[in-house]
């Protein structure tokens, strides 16, 4: 696909240009937000090009589309964007915690000298805290040496010991300068895309109060530059349901750009274990369905181990009628492969019920988008056991049962394509769907 050249000045006239090209393969990838500032405050990988975000919003503006929804706007993409860009945006997101990082990286308006100097007397009430005494989880133990633990812990207990003294952007800011700095602290690999690898060590590891303090001035920096930079945009957080919407009026977005989770048993809540353990939201594995998953889309199979034996009722569900019969044929296949794997993972039930909460997600953004609204959704399709899921098809045709009027999709990149992660031959693509309605 040809790579259209970015510069803000074609963007955004009165702006200092930016070299940092829109390339559309990387819409659904977070590698353009790694150097944008603000964005770059806490690495998600699930999260998608703000780059992208920000030459549709634009395209949009212009067209008059100016309040624009993100129903699943993880770290807050969208409706930064919107900030910078001009619109007013909403952002729903069901994920506690990161719902707690979208809305620290919001507060980039505050003072930046003050971030700084908060900061500073952070650490150094943290260096006079005697050692914490308490027993950590055993996630941590392998996670971190111990010093530098002790230290994490420190600073921790130094934000809570101050946070009633800061207003409350900057003890969010603060926050977040502490959860970004989690992983490079640990001494273990820990990408979030893989969730926590304790079995793989890291030669270096950073010491948290250098880490807390250069973090802390990027995001000073940052700060500054979007104030000097940014457009007068709303953008506003709310903890919600995409299931539901609620909190977003009926008809209220003209635009939504989002891209929900992918049927491809990637578990959004376990991708976040180390961080709730440190804050302590949850104490062990176990904890993270009633803390996390419970809220989310089900998208992956340990979210669905308890419905196994109702995944026909699923499939009854009348909202699932337009994908008949042919979801009912793939999920009866996945049922039988399933006893040829070791693991058995149940991936029939995690198919009947993505659609189902992918329906119900239809319904409610039907309710809240205006008549002659523009849908896109970054989604991929994904192949189970090596069964394909025509994932674009399906939520197309769910679109148009629950009152949108046309869908088309258009592909940027293939997926699946490095051989020795595949674990079957089906080549997987992600785009995006443009829904009319
Ligand atoms: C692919 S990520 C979106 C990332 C986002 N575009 C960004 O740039 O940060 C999908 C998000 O949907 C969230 N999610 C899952 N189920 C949800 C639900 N029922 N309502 C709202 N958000 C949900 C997940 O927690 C995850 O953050």
């Amino acid at each position: 696909m040809a790579q259209e050249r970015y510069f803000s000045e074609t963007l955004f006239p009165e702006l200092e240009p930016l070299s940092i090209e829109v390339r559309p393969e990387r819409s659904g990838t977070f590698a353009d937000n790694l150097s944008l500032p603000v964005h770059r405050w806490f690495r998600y990988p699930a999260g998608f090009s703000a780059l992208w975000v920000r030459q549709l919003l634009q395209r949009e503006r212009d067209r008059g589309r100016r309040r624009v929804l993100d129903p699943f706007c993880g770290t807050g993409t969208v409706p930064l964007e919107a900030e910078y860009a001009g619109p007013e945006a909403v952002g729903l997101e069901a994920h506690p915690f990161l719902v707690r990082v979208a809305e620290a990286k919001l507060h980039w308006r505050e003072e930046a000298s003050l971030l700084r100097r908060a900061a500073s007397d952070l650490v150094a009430l943290a260096r006079r805290l005697p050692p914490i005494a308490e027993e950590p989880s055993e996630l941590l133990l392998r996670c971190y040496r111990p010093e530098t633990l002790q230290r994490l812990r420190q600073l921790l207990r130094a934000w809570q010991e101050q946070v009633s003294a800061w207003p409350a952007t900057l003890s969010a800011l603060l926050w977040l300068a502490l959860a970004a700095i989690l992983r490079p602290c640990a001494s273990v690999g820990t990408a979030q895309w893989q969730y926590v690898l304790p079995s793989k060590t890291k030669a270096q590891v950073a010491d948290p109060f250098e880490a807390f303090l250069s973090r802390v001035e990027l995001m000073a920096d940052d700060m500054s530059c979007w104030q000097r930079q940014a457009r007068d945009g709303k953008g506003r957080i709310l903890r919600g349901d995409a299931r539901t919407c609620e909190g977003v009026p009926a008809g209220w977005a003209e635009l939504v750009i989002t891209s929900p989770p992918y049927a491809n048993d990637y578990d959004y809540a376990d991708a976040t274990r180390l961080e709730l353990c440190f804050f302590g939201e949850i104490e062990r594995w176990r904890d993270l369905q009633p803390a996390v998953r419970r809220h989310l889309i089900r998208s992956c199979t340990q979210h669905v181990s308890a419905l196994v034996q109702e995944t026909d009722q699923l499939l009854a569900n009348p909202l699932l009628a337009p994908l008949q019969p042919e979801l009912q044929a793939t999920c009866a296949r996945l049922e039988e492969e399933r006893l040829l794997h070791d693991g058995r993972k149940a991936y029939h039930t995690m198919i009947a019920a993505y659609f189902l909460d992918m329906a119900r997600s239809w319904q409610a953004l039907r309710r809240v988008t205006a008549v002659g609204g523009l849908v896109c959704p970054v989604i991929g399709d994904s192949a189970p056991y090596g069964i394909h899921v025509p994932v674009e098809e399906w939520l197309g045709r769910l679109a148009l049962a629950n009152g949108f009027h046309s869908w088309r999709f258009e592909p940027l990149r293939a997926r699946n394509v490095k051989w020795q992660n595949r674990k079957h031959r089906v080549l997987l693509q992600e785009g995006l769907l443009w829904i009319e309605g």
